[in-house]
């Protein structure tokens, strides 16, 4: 089954929704089963219960995680071939995130001009000057991978990666020989404190409800001595405004059939020129990307249900209440995005 259940935890009845099955009698016959030595096995040195934090096991068949906290007793299934550590109470609701990056994951870079899109890019940048430091790493975290470049691009380094999506389609998209893909929410990873050298974040906390909780987490799962890379939105940019105004419209509009084939068939033909115009300019190549990551990007600016935007102040504030320290920063695309480089100490 595949919905719903109640477990009881510190005196709360907490409601599970999505792939977490819960029932205790069941709980305690897997968790007595013999466990083979699989490759899903071994990520249990590296996974842990993002809900209470507890050590999991691992079951083969069915293949799934159990929390072996058996007050928390979470259960946590595979869609697919990908381990699903996403829950749904209080915070962790994101669905018409998730839909909406279901329906149109973010695509951009992902054929015609890949390799000028990643180095055009922030996490770009950051992946050419750190390249030294990089390529002697061992572990890597794609955090929010959407399709995929940065993992990839990672990968062809000789790092481990690890690369979490709340998007399945992002998932799929991602999902190839040497890359641990992992269906999980950035407000609670699955992941033990201290696993990754390098943790990288583009354009993927402003999508959650709690920017700042992302970004502790980000951080919790970082090394000491490591590094993370983080592009946020930027408050004082053009993008904010066109966001909370020609983009609220839009995602008014968008909420119907009729209006949300308007955007598709009119707007988003409309808007494909600028952009193609804007990035031959910046990556001096006349070749295009693909109307699908055109749409993609467009859905990504302005009909993405939840973006929020912040003063490089508050983001600094948040490094120094979690211990980590900015070791570059720099002025994104437009103005649009904070591009941080911090050093946990
Ligand atoms: C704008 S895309 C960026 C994709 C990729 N980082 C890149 O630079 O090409 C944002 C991604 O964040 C993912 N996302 C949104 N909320 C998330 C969350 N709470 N946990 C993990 N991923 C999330 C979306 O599914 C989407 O793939
Ligand atoms: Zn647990």
């Amino acid at each position: 089954m595949n919905c719903c259940v109640l477990s009881h935890a510190g005196g709360l009845y907490l409601q599970i929704v999505c792939n977490i099955n819960y029932n205790m009698d069941m709980h305690q016959d897997v968790v007595d089963k013999q466990v083979d030595s699989d490759p899903c096995q071994s990520l249990l040195e590296i996974l842990v219960c993002p809900r209470c934090k507890s050590d999991l096991l691992y079951n083969v068949t069915p293949p799934r995680y159990l929390c072996l906290n058996s007050q928390c007793g979470a259960i946590y299934n595979f869609i697919d071939e990908f381990p699903s550590f996403v829950f749904t109470n209080s915070i962790e609701i994101q669905k018409d995130t998730q839909n909406h990056y279901q329906e149109t994951p973010f695509l951009w870079g992902q054929s015609g001009i890949k390799e000028k899109y990643l180095m055009h890019s922030g996490a770009g940048r950051f992946l050419k000057e750190y390249h030294d430091e990089i390529v002697v790493s061992k572990t890597s975290l794609d955090c929010g991978c959407g399709a995929g470049i940065i993992s990839r691009y990672l990968h062809e380094q000789g790092l481990k990666v690890f690369s979490v999506d709340l998007s399945l389609t992002s998932l799929r998209l991602t999902i190839s020989t040497g890359i641990n893909t992992i269906h999980a929410s950035n407000l609670s990873l699955p992941f033990r404190d201290g696993m990754f050298d390098i943790v990288i974040s583009s354009g993927v906390v402003h999508h959650t409800p709690d920017a700042q909780k992302s970004v502790s987490e980000l951080i919790r799962v970082l090394k000491s001595g490591g590094l993370l890379y983080l592009l946020i939105y930027r408050k004082e940019s053009f993008q904010y405004i066109e966001y909370s105004t020609i983009g609220k419209i839009l995602r008014t509009i968008s909420k119907n059939n009729l209006g949300n084939n308007v955007i598709d068939k009119v707007i988003v033909p409309l808007f494909v020129p600028f952009i193609y115009a804007g990035k031959m300019i910046k990556f001096r190549t006349f070749k295009s990307s693909t109307l699908g990551e055109y749409r993609n990007y467009f859905y990504d600016r302005y009909i993405t249900p939840q973006a929020t935007f912040h003063s490089k102040n508050e983001v600094l504030q948040w490094f120094e209440q979690y211990g980590v320290k900015p070791v570059k920063y720099f002025i994104g695309n437009l103005g649009y995005h904070h591009n941080f480089i911090v050093r946990k100490l």
